[in-house]
């Protein structure tokens, strides 16, 4: 009965995604290789998962408009993580611990045991007891048609845990038990609560992974946990935590005692648009992390989600990135060596001096969908700043200020587009360095530079129009000296 009921939600769905997305498809917002839904609102990526020699990307998923509402799992799979397929939505609000008509099918993780696909998603609800979240879990065999578990919920909030604050749950296996990690809120603190299971449907409390003093918000939303190197890593996205989106924690796990020891923390992005980050391996063995490229109205730089609701979607992800362990156990976020195969038009220049105030143009594509390298000759640099101007045109543009003399780093999208605004900051590690590495990916709505061995990231959305599309470049009380400059086109990967 209740299965009927989930298929004919995602029937409905699909017949509705069917009628919109040829009209969605051509609209004038829509990214080039940025992953997107077919139509309506998209936010976390669920249940990223290598299985049976594809990537499957889960998503938060409303497929009926392009903002936020009763929430689905959209779900594609991919060979090379560039060129993707849609599937049927895989989840879908049909039982009474996941219905709530403003909530649904929350976000989660997935898991391959034997030769089955499981997920494990938080079932939102109210039976009359307030907003009520608890983990659930379903399997595929096929990794298209999914069956929710008959004894859902597996787990609901514990004693002192709000229970409109449980959820995201990211499981993992290790050394043949399962394991599972989720964001919660005590007391007005935030926590992540590791689980324990032998056969992934009987849970038990196993200890609290890490938890806020108040520096780091009263909730974390999508905690991820995962081992890097000899280390791990725990992962969130903070409810009010001020301005950082996600953050990133490194140390020791104690599989005895459910202890995490951390001594290093860090932001993975300083841009607006990055949020609820998820990881997963790739086949290689490559720790790949995907992120929602937006954010929260509760969050002090938010603004909108963006203009393209109007064209009947919203939501897209940032470029996937390696995750890599740095000596000093700080990480790096590198763009996927796979989105190389995009480049097209190379264009090189060994060494650019820039005079002092004179911008200089530089091409890479035709200046909206590109990528652009170059490294910073400090030794030879006694500019203050270094600007580099994107998506500039029509009397608009997006600052990307170096700001040597300071260490700073600011991106400004105060007047990039007449709708988007605020100005992105973090540190720039340039002390005692003598070269600064810049890297950068502009897609139609969307830019996000990486800098100093791409440990120092911003990822911003921008709604630029097509004729925007000049690069600027531009040294500040001094010259300044490029190096290895390179240009590219990408190739669309959407149509
Ligand atoms: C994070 C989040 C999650 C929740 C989902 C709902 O962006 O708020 O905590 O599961 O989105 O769509």
């Amino acid at each position: 009965m209740s299965e009927q009921r989930m298929q004919q939600q995602i029937e409905a769905a699909c017949a509705h995604i069917a009628q919109h997305a040829e009209s969605v498809r051509h609209s004038r917002y829509r990214q080039r290789y940025h992953f997107m839904p077919q139509c309506g609102w998209l936010n976390d990526p669920n249940g990223l998962i290598y299985f049976k020699g594809k990537y499957h990307f889960f998503y938060q998923y409303n497929p009926y408009s392009g903002f936020w509402d009763r929430m689905f799992w959209g779900h594609a799979v991919s060979e090379d993580l560039l060129h993707w397929d849609y599937l049927p939505v895989a989840l879908a609000p049909s039982e009474e611990y996941d219905d709530h008509p403003k909530g649904g099918c929350f976000s989660g993780s997935a898991i391959v045991i034997g030769d089955k696909l499981w997920v494990m998603y938080t079932g939102t609800c109210n039976n009359g007891n307030g907003f009520e979240q608890s983990q659930c879990v379903a399997w595929s065999e096929d990794g298209v048609q999914f069956h929710k578990y008959e004894g859902n919920p597996v787990l609901t909030a514990p004693e002192g845990v709000r229970p409109d604050c449980f959820r995201d749950p990211k499981v993992w296996e290790h050394d043949g038990l399962y394991y599972m990690v989720c964001g919660a809120s005590r007391d007005g603190k935030a926590q992540a609560l590791v689980y324990r299971s032998a056969d992934f449907l009987h849970w038990e409390f196993f200890n609290v992974l890490a938890e806020s003093r108040g520096e780091w918000g009263y909730m974390w939303e999508c905690p991820d946990f995962f081992p890097l190197g000899d280390k791990y890593v725990l992962m969130f996205s903070p409810m009010g935590g001020g301005e950082r989106t996600s953050v990133y924690l490194v140390g020791d796990f104690d599989y005895e005692t459910g202890k995490f020891q951390w001594s290093t923390s860090g932001e993975n992005d300083w841009g607006f648009d990055y949020y609820a980050p998820q990881s997963f391996l790739a086949p290689d063995g490559r720790r790949i992390m995907v992120a929602w490229a937006n954010s929260w109205d509760w969050m002090p730089t938010w603004k909108d989600w963006g203009p393209t609701y109007r064209e009947g979607w919203n939501g897209f992800f940032d470029l996937p990135r390696e995750v890599r362990l740095l000596p000093d156990n700080s990480l790096q976020f590198l763009p996927v060596k796979e989105l190389r195969a995009l480049r097209r038009d190379p264009q090189f220049k060994d060494v650019l001096e820039l005079q002092p105030d004179q911008e200089q143009s530089v091409t890479a594509g035709d200046g909206v969908a590109f990528e652009l390298r170059f490294t910073l000759d400090l030794e030879h640099t006694d500019a203050e700043q270094v600007e580099l101007s994107l998506r500039c045109g029509e009397g608009r543009r997006t600052v990307c200020t170096l700001d040597l003399k300071h260490s700073m780093m600011y991106v400004d999208r105060n007047n990039s587009d007449g709708w988007s605004r605020g100005v992105s900051k973090s540190p720039l590690f340039v002390r005692d360095k003598t070269l600064l590495d810049v890297h950068v990916f502009s897609d139609q709505s969307s830019l996000e530079i990486f800098t100093s061995d791409y440990t120092t990231n911003h990822s911003l959305n921008v709604f630029a129009s097509d004729a925007q599309n000049g690069i600027l470049l531009c040294a500040r009380g001094g010259g300044a000296r490029l190096l290895s400059l390179e240009g590219y086109g990408l190739e669309r990967t959407f149509c």
